[in-house]
């Protein structure tokens, strides 16, 4: 990607802050968002030339802030990157999850994307060589049983990604979908060292080498997670459904 003012939602851990590191070791300017203070003073310490603004994505007054923010201060802002997310386990049968669960996540990782891209999009319409990047799952292609809200919402980003794609297909806007396999963050407890999720690193390193195609494909994806994305395709959904789930006890 040519130099460009790129905002991350949810860069102060894990595949955000992980993204914005790189692009802006790269030369990009990064403009970092996420609830916890202390974690965007860090990063910008760690990386003069960085901004962070704090913003909670789940309030739509933050967002509309946050875009009144960017048009004064960061008016060449061309990419955001649909990064934050919450990922909670759900017993549906048991009843022990509260109902907030469901509705902390479909407010986080659906209505925050669409929420953010509304307010943003006169400032990107403007901008030349824009891009809007959303952050799915391969679970928004064969669902953990486990997380069954968030993997909903990761389907429905997913789709709402190809209806913005197509309708911004004659402007100045590319839209570009990461859909990651799991990968060693604190976004569930024990998920940084679980030997099923793909080493950060790795991943990191892979999405840049992506990132860095001429023309970047639409859909961002390591080999690690393209047998979520063709199971369907490929009659394997089922097989691979049974796979991710078998362990899971609704009712243990
Ligand atoms: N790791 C995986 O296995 C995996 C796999 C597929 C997809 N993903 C997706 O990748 C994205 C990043 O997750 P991660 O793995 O890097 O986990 P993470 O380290 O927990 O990062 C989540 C980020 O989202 C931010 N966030 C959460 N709720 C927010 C809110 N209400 N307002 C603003 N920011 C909020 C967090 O910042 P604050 O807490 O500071 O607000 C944090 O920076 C998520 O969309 C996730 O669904 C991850």
């Amino acid at each position: 990607m040519s130099r460009q003012t790129i905002l991350i939602s949810g860069a102060t851990s894990g595949i955000g802050l992980g993204l914005a590191q790189r692009l802006h070791a790269q030369g990009h300017r990064l403009i970092l968002t996420g609830r916890r203070q202390a974690l965007l003073d860090q990063a910008i310490a760690d990386h003069p030339g960085m901004t962070g603004i704090q913003t909670d994505i789940t309030d739509p007054a933050a967002i509309t802030d946050l875009a009144a923010r960017l048009a004064k201060d960061h008016p060449d802002l061309s990419t955001v990157v649909h990064n934050a997310g919450i990922m909670q386990a759900e017993h549906l049968v048991t009843r022990q999850t509260p109902l907030t669960v469901a509705e902390s996540t479909i407010t986080t990782n659906l209505l925050g994307p669409i929420r953010l891209t509304h307010a943003l999009m006169p400032q990107l319409l403007a901008q030349p060589g824009a891009r809007i990047i959303t952050v799915t799952s391969g679970l928004a292609f064969v669902p953990l049983a486990l997380t069954p809200t968030y993997s909903a919402t990761k389907a429905a980003i997913h789709s709402w990604t190809q209806s913005l794609r197509f309708q911004l297909a004659e402007t100045n806007i590319r839209v570009h979908e990461i859909a990651p396999p799991g990968v060693q963050t604190d976004l569930m407890p024990g998920h940084r060292t679980s030997p099923h999720a793909m080493p950060f690193d790795a991943f990191i390193d892979e999405v840049m080498a992506i990132l860095g195609q001429d023309p970047v494909p639409d859909e961002i994806l390591v080999e690690r997670v393209k047998g979520f994305r063709t199971a369907e395709s490929e009659g394997r959904h089922a097989q691979v459904f049974d796979t991710l789930n078998r362990n899971y006890r609704p009712l243990a």
